[in-house]
């Protein structure tokens, strides 16, 4: 079998714990590939990301579909090291946002077309939670895409959606006007270093035949954690003090822990103040 071919096998193998088929004629291995073997990173060589490559990368994103064609996604480019420092300040949990060369903000744009209904003297009676909804869907599209062009010229990147802990601070700091949120920021630079693959839950949980089967769920999860653990282990357990120390220490624990306790539980008031009707 051509290494392609062979190459997406094991990266998927070692992602989804299946051995898939892959047929080495298809066209698009190259594609194939760098999907199955993608992931994000968080550290970066000191190499700047040139302008050209930049607005290349963000026109083929924006070549994304979109939502009847409404185009209600915008990518905000934050070079300036001092308003990248200020962002990374709020999240010092994360300090690979500080050292990437550049930092994206991916925005939910619900401001241009009542806008456009204005500017043609239209009624907008659709000012309600699908205005939110569809920008936010086409703003993750674009983020999505964005990650598949920079990874394909071998950049490297990291979304980051913690900027949504400090929305009102960071939108206050970007000048966003109403009925314009920001879904995730993402940092992007040179990689400095091979990250490894994580797993997925198996398909049998994510890929559905003909109807909703969640088959047996506790089982399927315990395998993936099982199966997770022995590629790459957690290093640490979350709150200890809170939850004891497990002697088996999976993923669903950890994101059980994680979700313990409310997050973000406030972004819902910060969507409405940016004068989106959630109803
Ligand atoms: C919408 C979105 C938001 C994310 N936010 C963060 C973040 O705030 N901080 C971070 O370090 N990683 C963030 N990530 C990266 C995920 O943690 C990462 O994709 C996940 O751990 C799986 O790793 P992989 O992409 O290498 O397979 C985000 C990913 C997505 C898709």
């Amino acid at each position: 079998m051509p290494d392609l071919a062979q190459s997406i096998q094991a990266a998927l193998s070692e992602r989804f714990g299946e051995r898939l088929d892959v047929d080495s004629t298809l066209r698009g291995l190259d594609e194939l590939a760098s999907l199955a073997g993608r992931r994000v990173h968080r550290r970066w060589l000191e190499r700047e990301v040139a302008p050209d490559l930049l607005r290349l990368l963000c026109a083929c994103a924006l070549s994304a579909p979109s939502k009847r064609d409404l185009q209600q996604s915008d990518i905000l480019i934050i070079r300036e090291k001092a308003k990248r420092h200020a962002i990374a300040e709020l999240l010092p949990e994360m300090p690979w946002l500080s050292d990437a060369p550049v930092f994206l903000v991916f925005l939910a744009n619900g401001r241009r077309l009542p806008q456009i209904a204005q500017l043609r003297g239209k009624p907008f009676p659709n000012d309600h939670l699908d205005l939110f909804f569809n920008a936010t869907v086409d703003a993750a599209i674009v983020l999505a895409t964005f990650l598949r062009a920079a990874e394909a010229v071998g950049l490297g990147c990291c979304p980051i959606s913690v900027i949504r802990d400090h929305a009102r601070v960071i939108g206050e700091m970007l000048a966003l006007p109403d009925k314009v949120v920001p879904i995730a920021g993402m940092c992007v630079g040179w990689p400095a270093e091979a990250s490894g693959i994580t797993a997925r839950l198996p398909l049998g949980l994510t890929v559905h035949e003909e109807r909703f089967d969640e088959g047996d769920l506790a089982a399927q999860i315990d395998a993936y954690d099982r199966r997770r653990a022995a590629l790459r282990p957690f290093r640490n357990q979350r709150e200890p003090e809170r939850f004891g120390r497990a002697e088996f220490y999976g993923w669903s624990e950890d994101k059980a822990r994680q979700y313990a306790t409310p997050l973000r539980a406030d972004f819902g008031a910060f969507v409405r103040a940016k004068g989106f009707d959630l109803e």
